[in-house]
């Protein structure tokens, strides 16, 4: 039974992933223009990480990277600033740890300007979409995922987190991110947040700051060569 839907997956995600890797490879390559980029300055609740050197794109390889396009800001309830309370605050927005404990694709690092250089993602988690394959599902049949990390190195130890959000194909792809895969796995998350969510007789709501000019969209520098808006959200969670 279960080989009979593995197969039925693999068949299914070739005709899906072939004609539009194939499509996105030559037909919509997105202009990219010259744009500018603010200079770092002084933020509520987080530290810009170019003040000292980071960047708002992690370190997939050497070179290239995905964009670090959430913050979860240091005015949010500081029980999701803890790594318990994040846990339970994305397991309400629906995501939750690697399926059975086992790490797909190799971990990324970031440098968040905290001192830190670049260090390795503190959590990956999944979108889960029946409670009952959890993660595993996902892991298979691909889709949202992010990886955070704290800002709390010792030069700016703000405990902010800093997500790299997006979404994918499966695992049969290698975990290749669909066209636009960076905004729409933000936008999910960010919508989830917005609307409010709970776990364990916990619930919180997060209030959204979007901002333009601390990442230049486009491809430059971002990992398979996918396009993004290079808007990032600012969220700050409230417990309700
Ligand atoms: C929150 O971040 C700001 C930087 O904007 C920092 O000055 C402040 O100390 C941080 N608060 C906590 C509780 O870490
Ligand atoms: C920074 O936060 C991460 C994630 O919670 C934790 O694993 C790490 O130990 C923290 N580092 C320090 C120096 O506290």
């Amino acid at each position: 039974m279960l080989n009979a839907l593995l197969s039925l997956f693999f068949l299914f995600s070739i005709a899906r992933a072939f004609p539009l890797s194939f499509l996105w490879g030559f037909g919509q390559e997105p202009a990219v223009h010259s744009y500018a980029v603010a200079a770092p300055k002084d933020e509520l609740g987080w530290v810009d990480p170019r003040v000292l050197g980071g960047q708002f794109i992690d370190f997939t390889t050497p070179r290239f990277g995905e964009p670090l396009n959430i913050i979860i800001s240091n005015l949010s309830d500081p029980y999701i600033l803890t790594e318990e309370g994040f846990r339970r605050y994305y397991k309400s927005i629906g995501f939750s740890e690697e399926c059975l404990g086992l790490h797909y694709g190799h971990v990324h690092k970031a440098d968040l300007g905290d001192g830190d250089g670049r260090k390795s993602e503190h959590i990956l988690a999944r979108q889960h979409y029946f409670p009952r394959w959890g993660t595993c599902w996902e892991s298979l049949i691909g889709g949202n995922h992010f990886r955070a990390w704290k800002q709390n190195g010792t030069l700016a130890d703000t405990g902010a987190w800093f997500l790299a959000a997006s979404k994918e194909y499966d695992s049969i792809k290698n975990h290749m991110i669909v066209p636009n895969g960076y905004n729409i796995g933000r936008d999910m998350l960010v919508a989830n947040a917005y609307a409010g969510s709970s776990w364990k007789g916990m619930s919180w709501v997060a209030e959204i700051e979007w901002r333009e000019g601390l990442l230049e969209p486009g491809y430059k520098g971002i990992n398979h060569a996918i396009a993004q808006d290079g808007r990032i959200a600012v969220l700050t969670v409230y417990r309700v």
